[in-house]
């Protein structure tokens, strides 16, 4: 979402320089519920807490930079959405957003399946005791060792993305004398965005087997994932229990969602009227927006579970299938908001009419997203409160390239000073798991807070583990 140039000005600045921020809030001290974790507060000696901890002893005990996970938040939100799709769905969260084993644990308490999309996150889920036939297996690219270890692990299901993977997944699956539960991922020509869904190019990637056929209409089905279905249906090894469907990231307009159904539904009808079968499962993956600033307006699981269910039974009921069961896979909108990063402030430099430069001990190595994708993040000062004048500000990291940047336009206060703990909220996902040693930067450690105890669930990076794999 692209937000415009206000003209209240910092204290150096008579004209604002370009970039996308909005006015400074009434009150920087003030902590939006729309982008922080559900028990982080500001108390009343002016530092933030969570989980009824004070930030500046985390800090103190866990160092910075580190992940700080609220695992109340964590919990409800498995919860929330558990409880919004009931009994006559699965809620699978997708594990590439953020996988540990203690995740794997809250998961499993809560009542969530788990979605991994490699060799790596299987052994995670199964090491923390997923149960397999709560697991789904993802990838465009299976190794035969990821497949041969998810068959015999026994996981729920393998969703199928090529022709390929079918033999080879087939090939296992007799091999081990097993029948193998199968989804086929078709891709169903539309990739949704944050505010818009595009309907063209879209079966220009490499994820799924589309539904439209060489120049027909994606509603018309005879593509190369009819032909899928017929070759998982004559495989002994195979049992064909649902289509999948994953339309992209960051969505907040339920219509990409809409036509997804539509058209996952219509390949149903199409399968029933030549196999004579009627597939049980649906899959509508994931990619539920979430709030990285408070301008962003995400929908609640209730309302998407609402939306989903209605869609799909509506498709179903005017097709004359039976309701399948229905499965979704949000990554993002479980872990995202549940933890902020905690940075120490270094430098400051004030470039006069531009703006000051805040770097932080960390950067684009513990959040690539907004070097990657543009992507917008908050930030507040946590470790006091400030009343001095809004200074406009751009993080940023310690690494050696300018585009190291993890909050592009952001007001602080404007006695931000080294020593001080700012905190980047909604990095839950896709930043520890994206996170690299560029520059032999050591990973941050997530730090998982409940009910005033705080423990480590990931240990921070050493110099001896990154000289450990420097083998040479
Ligand atoms: N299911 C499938 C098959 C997926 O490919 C994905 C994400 C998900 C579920 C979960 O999507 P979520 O609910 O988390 O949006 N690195 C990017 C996001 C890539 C997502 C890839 N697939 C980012 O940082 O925005």
């Amino acid at each position: 979402m692209s937000r415009s140039a206000h003209p209240a000005g910092p204290r150096h600045a008579d004209v604002l320089p370009e970039g996308h921020y909005t006015a400074p809030p009434a009150d920087l001290n003030s902590l939006d519920p729309r982008v922080w974790a559900q028990t982080v507060e500001r108390t009343p000696e002016g530092a933030v807490a969570v989980g009824g901890l004070d930030v500046r002893r985390l800090a103190e005990e866990f160092g910075t930079p580190a992940y700080v996970m609220d695992e109340t938040d964590f919990r409800a939100r498995c919860r929330a959405w558990r409880d919004a799709f009931g009994s006559d769905a699965d809620v699978y969260y997708a594990g590439k957003a953020f996988l540990s084993r203690a995740v794997v644990r809250w998961l499993h308490e809560e009542g969530l399946n788990l979605d991994v999309c490699s060799g790596g996150e299987l052994a995670t889920a199964l090491d923390a005791g997923m149960p397999a036939e709560r697991i789904a297996l993802h990838g465009n690219n299976k190794s035969d060792e990821e497949i041969e270890r998810a068959v015999e692990a026994g996981v729920g299901r393998i969703v199928l993305d090529s022709f390929q993977e079918i033999a080879r997944v087939a090939h296992t699956a007799a091999r081990l004398g097993r029948r193998q539960p199968v989804q086929i991922r078709v891709t169903v020509g539309v990739e949704a965005h944050t505010h818009e869904f595009i309907a063209t190019a879209h079966e220009d990637q490499k994820f799924g087997l589309a539904l439209a056929g060489g120049g027909s209409s994606s509603e018309a089905g005879e593509g190369p994932a009819a032909e899928a279905v017929r070759r998982v249906l004559m495989l002994d090894s195979l049992e064909l229990t649902g289509i999948h469907s994953h339309i992209g990231s960051q969505i907040f307009d339920m219509a990409g969602f809409e036509v997804s159904a539509r058209r996952v539904v219509g390949l149903l009808t199409r399968i029933r009227d030549e196999h004579g079968v009627e597939l049980p499962e649906i899959d509508l993956g994931g990619g539920l927006g979430i709030a990285y600033t408070p301008e962003d307006d995400p929908r609640e699981p209730h309302e998407i579970a609402k939306a989903l269910g209605d869609i799909v039974t509506r498709e179903c009921e005017a097709a004359g299938l039976a309701v399948p069961r229905l499965s979704v896979e949000p990554g993002r909108a479980i872990a995202g908001p549940t933890a902020f990063t905690l940075y120490e402030v270094g430098t400051l430099k004030e470039l006069e009419g531009l703006r000051t430069y805040v770097s932080v001990d960390g950067g684009m190595s513990d959040n690539i997203r907004t070097a990657l994708y543009d992507a917008e993040y908050s930030v507040a000062l946590v470790s006091r409160a400030s009343a001095a004048e809004p200074m406009l500000s751009r993080v940023v990291g310690k690494h050696c390239e300018s585009g190291d940047i993890v909050v592009r336009d952001a007001f602080l206060p404007a006695d931000l000073a080294p020593g001080d703990l700012l905190a980047v909220p909604a990095t839950g996902a896709y930043c520890r798991s994206m996170a690299s040693n560029y520059n032999h930067a050591l990973r941050p450690p997530v730090v998982a807070v409940r009910d005033g105890q705080a423990r480590t669930i990931v240990r921070r990076e050493t110099e001896e583990d990154l000289l450990r794999l420097d083998v040479g």
